[in-house]
């Protein structure tokens, strides 16, 4: 069994955007930005987008957080949206996720303008993936092709079980491994015997939030194990949805959870707007 280290290759990542960030400002005086929209007081969202502005500083990105109350109208936050839409310093915008249940969430990311859109999130650039077209991909999926290439772990011809069929997780993960030429199953918390579709495939992706919903009985020997759950159980520790002894054993490769994709998604969104502000870039010339 060998561990895929997230966390090792998203330094590594890092260190190369770093490298990048500094070319950009040398050859054209442009500093890559991102803009986050925070609404409300969800703490896990709180930590995430303290996680990224931390790592948008690592790097030397302008970043800037809108912060808004839980109570902010959908009016406001389009304002905003189209505010940064125009403000040139900001190549990248990202609506931390889930929005309160008064806000149209997906008016809000219709909004967003497609070329600042680091999320992957707008209809124009899920479009684009399910067509294998250039775009933006979302950057928790983007983040385990990466894993996956880095371990030269090849998709293609083989059987992939995605559970878990989110528009930010398990549909694009499964466009991305279609492109890259796997059979790709995407079953979901309601699929009946899901034990029946992961003990067929040699590749499980799973992210639905469920402790323990993968377990040894339920995969073949030498599985590819990529759990992209993260909850808190009892003890308040952060878990995957893969119960790690058991299936880490039957396993070719697998994901911790924490450390395995948690730390890609960061790295993505740091590549995706470099690459926002490259195109940008070219643009300004
Ligand atoms: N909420 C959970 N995951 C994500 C993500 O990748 N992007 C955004 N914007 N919100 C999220």
């Amino acid at each position: 069994m060998q561990l895929l280290d997230g966390k090792a290759l998203s330094k590594k990542i890092e260190i190369q955007v770093k490298d990048e960030v500094e070319k950009l400002k040398e050859s054209c005086g442009c500093t890559p930005g991102l803009a986050v929209v925070l609404v409300g007081q969800d703490p896990a969202s709180a930590t995430y987008v303290n996680m990224k502005k931390k790592a948008c500083d690592r790097v030397g990105f302008y970043s800037i957080t809108h912060d808004m109350p839980e109570s902010i109208s959908q009016e406001a936050i389009e304002k905003t949206i189209m505010m940064l839409n125009n403000d040139t310093n900001v190549d990248g915008i990202l609506i931390q996720l889930p929005l309160p249940s008064h806000i149209d969430t997906t008016k809000l990311l219709e909004l967003v303008d497609p070329a600042k859109d680091v999320d992957g999130f707008h209809p124009f650039n899920v479009g684009r993936l399910t067509t294998g077209l250039d775009g933006f991909v979302p950057c928790t999926p983007l983040g385990v092709m990466e894993l996956l290439n880095e371990y030269d772990i090849d998709v293609k011809g083989k059987n992939c079980c995605v559970v878990g069929a989110s528009n930010i997780v398990g549909k694009p993960m499964a466009s991305l491994l279609l492109n890259a030429g796997a059979t790709v199953e995407i079953c979901h918390i309601e699929t009946d015997h899901l034990k029946k579709h992961t003990l067929q495939a040699d590749i499980v992706l799973v992210g639905v939030g469920v402790i323990n919903l993968i377990t040894e009985d339920m995969v073949k020997d030498d599985i590819v194990i990529i759990d992209i759950g993260v909850s808190r159980n009892k003890e308040g520790k952060l878990v995957g949805d893969v119960d790690f002894d058991s299936v880490s054993k039957k396993s070719s490769f697998i994901t911790p959870s924490p450390g395995g994709v948690g730390p890609m998604t960061i790295a993505m969104l740091l590549k995706n707007t470099l690459k926002a502000a490259k195109i940008n870039a070219q643009e300004k010339k």
